[in-house]
């Protein structure tokens, strides 16, 4: 089972997009998968109710709590925000158990931004935290820049974005 974390919650994402296509590249493959979507799975109201001394205490995310912690390998479709990866996706990441929810387990990466970045930064950044939290990151991490120009109807019209992400699922099928 590889767990499929759309990374923003903003409605309508192209990670969301991204996101949708990778998990019918890699279920093509013949591997099992789950999307967590911080659109659906993160409540509004997880900072007041979900952080700290609240931590564990927000019932509807207590869910997504336990299945982050049976999970035991991601992949994070990250979008580029302010040269880095979303907020929001680190309050979810500190909401989550500590320690333990990533310890000892394996994680890959795939980056999106409108700009000529493709979210490089933001995949570096998170991949100082995984290491932190003593989890992996493949190495190969797809960086789909100028993702506006690439994307359109839920399909990537760039022949390398779509080879770039077949052989990262071959590579995590196989992590
Ligand atoms: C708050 C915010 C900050 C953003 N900052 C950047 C940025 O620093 N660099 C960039 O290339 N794109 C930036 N973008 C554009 C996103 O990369 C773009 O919306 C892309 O489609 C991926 O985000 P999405 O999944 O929300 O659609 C930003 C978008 C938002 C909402």
């Amino acid at each position: 089972m590889i767990t499929l974390i759309s990374g923003t919650n903003r409605q309508n994402s192209r990670t969301r997009a991204i996101t949708n296509i990778y998990q019918s590249v890699l279920e093509g493959k013949g591997a099992e998968t789950q999307i967590v979507d911080l659109a659906e799975i993160l409540p509004s109201d997880i900072i007041p109710n979900g952080l700290y001394a609240n931590s564990g205490k927000h019932e509807d995310f207590n869910a997504v709590r336990e299945l982050m912690w049976d999970a035991q390998k991601f992949v994070f479709v990250v979008p580029e925000y302010n040269g880095s990866f979303p907020g929001v996706l680190k309050v979810f990441i500190d909401a989550l158990k500590f320690p333990g929810t990533f310890t000892d387990k394996k994680a890959g990466l795939i980056g999106l931004g409108s700009g000529v970045q493709g979210a490089v930064l933001a995949m570096s950044h998170l991949t100082d935290i995984f290491a932190y939290l003593n989890m992996s990151t493949l190495g190969f991490k797809p960086k789909l820049a100028a993702i506006d120009k690439h994307l359109a109807n839920g399909e990537i019209t760039n022949e390398l974005y779509t080879t770039m992400l077949h052989q990262h699922a071959e590579k995590m099928i196989n992590y």
